[in-house]
């Protein structure tokens, strides 16, 4: 019975293709490349302790409270301030709002913007969540090649020159989801060029941005804009906690108002309780001495998963090499389809994990790659994991 009652937009919300590889990731012998999880073992629980229990001491009564839909005030201000010294980004408080995670903020932006049928130009490939939440509002996609700079924008003008109802453009510059690549700095400027020229929004995506390990920081495309065109995603997932589910949007204030509008109606604001921890552990601590803790991690388990592929991986396979973030994009020969052959022998027999490539396309999937992490598995599991995993590959790829 349900089917027929659901809307119509519900055909394009699909589970992802993923999921039931991902659920061996459970199993205790798998070694999963799969996640995308910050390391556990880095999360500063005991400092956060020490906050919580300030926060009930001193604002018990305001932490466990309702407060306003677009964030708690005094955290806001302080991201305005943190946006100027890590993004190079000039904004106000009020240019700032408090989401669920960067997750919400895909959602909403697509809420505001979407109608049926408008077009959203994505990195080829893409992240699977920013999938997820836009197709909730039933576009069309356009997809616009990558390589190790990021986005070919030479591509994307041909696409803007010749598509009408171009709503705005998604991209994930720094240390991209899946592939681990970043935008180059001329290419940010170039994009924002033409998203000027073309009347079209875009929707900058960074939860990685200040997990850089290598190479120099670049200013964020929102740095560069003067017609409002951007709107700016960060993220406490990865420089805190996903458990607390923060993020925020940076945006002119006429969009942040009526996104916090779409907000209120889907969840009123976010935890009160949690926003005060992000805003005293910020207070409290330096949070960017707990943020070069994971730089160094990252960096260590990131050099080591290279190393042991350069050491195991045939001659035929590729990768990234990221200068931040949590993964790396491994390219197989076109004929090997990289989900058929974990189906097929990697995971049954050597018991590894890892995400195939063919979700990463809202269309045309390719199937030779993989995205696979290295933050959450100990280097003696990257060995034993890359070893096994490379003895396979050298059977496909002769
Ligand atoms: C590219 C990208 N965007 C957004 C998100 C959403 O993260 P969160 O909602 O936890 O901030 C993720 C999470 O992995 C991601 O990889």
């Amino acid at each position: 019975m349900y089917p027929e009652l659901f809307a119509s937009r519900m055909e394009r919300v699909k589970p992802s293709s993923i999921r039931e590889f991902l659920a061996a990731a459970s199993q205790p012998d798998v070694i999963s490349f799969g996640g995308g999880f910050p390391d556990p073992a880095l999360f500063p629980t005991e400092t956060l302790t020490q906050v919580f229990s300030q926060i009930m001491k001193n604002d018990g009564g305001q932490a466990l409270q309702y407060t306003a839909s677009d964030g708690l005030p005094s955290l806001r201000k302080k991201l305005a301030a943190r946006m100027k010294k890590t993004a190079g980004v000039s904004c106000e408080a009020n240019e700032i709002f408090i989401t669920q995670g960067g997750q919400q903020g895909m959602d909403l932006m697509a809420k505001l913007l979407i109608n049926k049928d408008d077009v959203i130009v994505t990195e080829r490939p893409t992240f699977l969540g920013g999938l997820l939440a836009f197709n909730a509002y039933e576009p069309q996609y356009k997809t616009c090649g990558m390589d190790n700079n990021g986005m070919k924008v030479d591509e994307l003008e041909d696409i803007l020159k010749n598509t009408p109802k171009v709503k705005f453009i998604y991209t994930i510059p720094d240390f991209h989801n899946p592939m681990g690549v970043t935008m180059s700095l001329e290419r940010r400027k170039k994009l924002l060029e033409l998203a000027n020229k073309y009347g079209v929004m875009i929707l900058e995506d960074t939860p990685y941005r200040e997990v850089r390990y290598e190479g120099e920081a670049l200013p964020a495309i929102k740095s560069f804009d003067t017609q409002n065109r951007v709107v700016f995603l960060g993220s406490f997932s990865k420089i805190l906690s996903p458990g607390m589910r923060l993020g925020w949007v940076a945006a002119d204030a006429a969009i942040v108002e009526k996104m916090v509008l779409l907000k209120t109606a889907a969840d009123t604001q976010c935890s009160t309780l949690n926003m005060f921890l992000a805003d005293r552990f910020m207070e409290m601590t330096d949070i960017d001495e707990h943020i070069g803790k994971l730089r160094d991690s990252y960096k260590r388990k990131k050099d080591f998963m290279l190393q042991m592929m350069q050491e195991h991986f045939p001659a035929g396979a590729s990768w990234t090499n990221p200068e931040g973030g949590l993964f790396t994009w491994l390219t197989l020969p076109e004929y090997i389809d990289s989900g058929k052959i974990m189906q097929e022998r990697i995971l049954p027999e050597a018991r590894v994990i890892y995400v195939p490539s063919e979700g990463f396309y809202p269309q045309n999937p390719e199937r030779n790659h993989a995205r696979m992490n290295y933050s959450c598995m100990s280097e003696e599991k990257i060995r034993l994991g890359i070893s096994r995993m490379g003895a396979i590959l050298k059977d496909y790829c002769k």
